[in-house]
């Protein structure tokens, strides 16, 4: 079986319990909007990631379930109100949830969702004091969300963002789901201090890396394995790292240029090539790249803590993934 197939067999198992799961409500209409992300596929990167943990440090990764679903849940909640507030209309190849429904569906669906992902982890079959640590890190990472939500709202209409404001504001959105989904597979499997402490460190530095690759994807990926629109980062005027670094080594009209296209939702397919076009050149989109580099290769180190088994050797492939996929 290779590396692959060997992550798809755990999927399955979080997949047939996200299922079980959705099958709530006495409301048609919602527990559709519900299930309409969750079931129309996802990479389920942070279920697995809390998997491959406790199965590394305990050898029993199947227990983290109830906790990996609930997460997945919590994630799906987000990227319902995320489409909103960033006007997508397409996410896992299928139109977006306040497209096919309307928003305020979409809006009372991710409210449920957040709710059944707080029930979902409630099923874990781990000791009171352990599921109170649990729910609580748990609920201050969807805050966090939240706050990185609204910074990334606040940044589109700055033309100043500094790298380390862009790094604060995806610490947040983005990365605070992993290092929660690490750290807590490690808590479950009950490793050792250091080894909670490390793997909380490798998920946020494999969150970091995921999030700049999404941003890059969404510049270079195609429609068809990203299921999400091209260019929808500079059109929803971004400030992603790619944008970041161009706003600073851009100059005199390239830059003019550049910022006319960012945040015009209106662009022409002509005018958002000429854009991309001019984040090759200021060396931006290469800058992401390696930054995101660094930051896997990081991540990875911080796997020293685990002693060598197949889930280790799966956990290297999933921080790598996170920057070699297309999707
Ligand atoms: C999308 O997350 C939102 C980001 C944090 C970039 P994923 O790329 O993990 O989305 P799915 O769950 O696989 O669809
Ligand atoms: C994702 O950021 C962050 C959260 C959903 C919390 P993006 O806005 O880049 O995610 P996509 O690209 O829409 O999936
Ligand atoms: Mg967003
Ligand atoms: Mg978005
Ligand atoms: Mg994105």
């Amino acid at each position: 079986m290779s590396m692959m197939e060997k992550l798809g067999t755990r999927k399955t198992e979080i997949d047939r319990e996200l299922e079980v799961a959705l099958a709530v409500g006495d409301n048609e209409t919602l527990r559709a909007a519900m299930k309409h992300y969750p079931l129309a596929g996802g990479k389920r990167m942070r279920p697995l990631l809390s998997y491959l943990v406790a199965d590394a440090i305990s050898g029993n990764g199947r227990i983290t379930v109830p906790f990996g679903a609930g997460l997945e849940l919590l994630h799906n909640f987000t990227l319902v109100h995320d489409d909103i507030m960033d006007k997508s209309d397409m996410r896992r190849g299928i139109v977006s949830v306040h497209k096919k429904f309307d928003t305020p569906t979409a809006i009372i669906a991710g409210d449920a969702l957040f709710a059944l992902g707080f029930e979902e982890i409630c099923k874990l079959e781990v000791d009171d004091v352990l599921l109170r640590i649990i729910l609580n890190d748990t609920a201050v990472a969807v805050r966090e969300v939240a706050e990185g939500q609204q910074m990334d709202m606040e940044f589109e209409k700055r033309n100043d963002v500094q790298v380390r404001e862009y790094l604060s504001m995806i610490d947040k959105k983005t990365a605070r789901l992993y290092f929660t989904a690490a750290r807590v597979g490690a808590i479950i499997a009950k490793g050792t201090i250091d080894q909670i402490k490390a793997m909380g460190d490798c998920g946020y530095l494999m969150g970091v890396g995921f999030q700049i690759w999404d941003d890059v994807l969404d510049l270079e990926g195609v429609e068809e394995k990203t299921g999400k629109p091209v260019g929808g980062d500079i059109r929803e005027g971004k400030r992603t790292l790619i944008a970041v670094h161009a706003m600073t080594n851009l100059k005199g009209e390239d830059r003019k240029s550049f910022l006319s296209v960012l945040g015009n939702q209106r662009a022409s397919r002509k005018t958002m090539q000429e854009a991309t076009d001019l984040l090759h050149k200021s060396g931006s989109v290469s800058y992401a790249k390696n930054f995101a580099l660094e930051y896997i290769r990081e991540a990875k180190e911080k796997t020293s803590v685990l002693k060598g088994s197949e889930a280790k050797d799966l956990i290297l492939e999933l921080i790598d993934f996170a920057i070699r996929r297309e999707g």
